[in-house]
């Protein structure tokens, strides 16, 4: 059997790749971005209850009414952003099916959707399925700046989308609002919409806000938000996430919702609730917990004499491996450390499209416990003194 010839040059994905990798030598899994801790006990407790209640069969396909409803109103307290729970909401299996579910909406054969360089590694997927000719905008190291100059080159008539990951999953970046400002014009002034990934809105170290492009002027109506519940409440198993769009952009992709996944895990989604009710004090405990591991990560990094810069927002961090002298690319690193150090990561050229682009780094997760990334470290300490 030939598979279609839309799955032409595609192959597993590396990072899962890693995580059997990790399995195989038994290696502490700092490659794949999922924590190593359970949600918190009041959402594992309310998922307990739904499950025992009878929410066990299909519900609504844009989502529970009450998890659309708390989103509507984590969206207005948060960002001030007004979105009508039973038309601009939807509940979708994680931000992956959302942001595939948006790009089959809008894309036609011949448009082009503008993915951002390092990117995580489902866009271009999504983009490919939905038939769309992806053209990339690269973020230079060190700084990983968007560049204005580069991203109008990116435009053009056929422009139909930008996918916008901020806080940046994998450099350290949240974009800034001037950068912010740069994708809005660009979006009104070439009709095209905006596909956001927010997935780490509630992981940022400096101290400033998440800022959601939608709330940048005339970005509202074309833009399509999107954000998700497994990183912020440790929950990536659970597949839960959605998007946040006015109409026309909200009827549309819960056409495709609709069709692909008839709904997301319902008792997951009474659970969810209960997360979204979850008093300020847990997103500051978020981030003081996020702020602990950071340094942790950076001291093991530095110790271990590989380069890197702290993070301003997500749990990644993209690190040189130069001073290692180590005679191979990062494949050949990524699929070394796990089996000689016991540490699994994943090679920086995965997160790119263009040849040769990444291949200095290996991407580190640090969404774990402190003593995992204290093993972590100790594993590489070791060996490094055993030379
Ligand atoms: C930037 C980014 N977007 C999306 C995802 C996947 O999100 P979900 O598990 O909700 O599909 C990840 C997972 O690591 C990610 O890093």
């Amino acid at each position: 059997m030939v598979p279609a010839q839309r799955l032409a040059g595609m192959r597993e994905s590396f990072i899962r790749e890693m995580t059997r990798l990790a399995i195989t030598h038994q290696a502490i899994n700092l490659s794949q971005g999922f924590p190593d801790f359970d949600p918190p006990r009041e959402v594992i407790d309310a998922a307990h209850r739904a499950l025992d209640s009878g929410l066990n069969q299909y519900h609504v396909t844009w989502g529970m009414p009450p998890l659309r409803q708390a989103i509507a109103a984590k969206m207005k307290r948060w960002y001030n952003l007004d979105f009508d729970p039973d038309q601009h909401i939807t509940v979708t299996c994680g931000v992956t099916e959302a942001i595939s579910a948006t790009l089959m909406a809008i894309v036609n054969p011949g448009d082009e959707v503008i993915i951002i360089e390092p990117f995580h590694e489902g866009y271009l997927p999504a983009v490919i399925f939905a038939g769309g000719t992806p053209r990339f905008v690269a973020l230079e190291p060190p700084v990983y700046a968007l560049e204005p100059d580069k991203l109008r080159a990116a435009f053009n008539p056929r422009t139909r989308a930008i996918i916008l990951n901020t806080p940046h999953s994998p450099t350290r970046r949240v974009f800034t609002l001037e950068e912010l400002h740069a994708v809005a014009d660009l979006c009104q002034e070439f009709d095209a919409i905006a596909i956001t990934d927010e997935i780490y809105e509630h992981i940022i170290y400096n101290g400033n806000p998440h800022i959601p492009l939608a709330t940048l002027p005339g970005m509202a109506e074309r833009t399509v938000t999107i954000s998700g519940f497994g990183k912020t409440f440790a929950a990536t198993g659970w597949r839960l996430g959605y998007a946040c769009a006015l109409d026309p952009l909200s009827t549309a992709l819960r056409t495709v919702h609709d069709f692909t996944t008839i709904c997301a895990p319902v008792p997951l989604q009474a659970a969810c609730v209960t997360a979204l009710n979850l008093p300020d004090a847990y997103y500051e405990q978020l981030k003081c917990d996020y702020v602990a591991r950071r340094a942790k990560m950076m001291a093991i990094l530095e110790e271990a004499h590989l380069t890197a810069q702290p993070p301003e927002g997500a749990y990644y961090v993209l690190a040189g491996f130069d001073a290692w002298n180590f005679d191979g690319d990062d494949y050949a690193f990524a699929r070394m450390l796990p089996q000689k150090y016991g540490v699994a990561v994943v090679p920086g050229s995965c997160f790119y499209a263009t040849p040769g682009m990444g291949k200095d780094a290996i991407r580190f997760a640090f969404a774990k416990k402190l003593e995992t990334l204290e093993a972590a470290g100790e594993r590489l300490r070791t060996r490094i003194g055993n030379g």
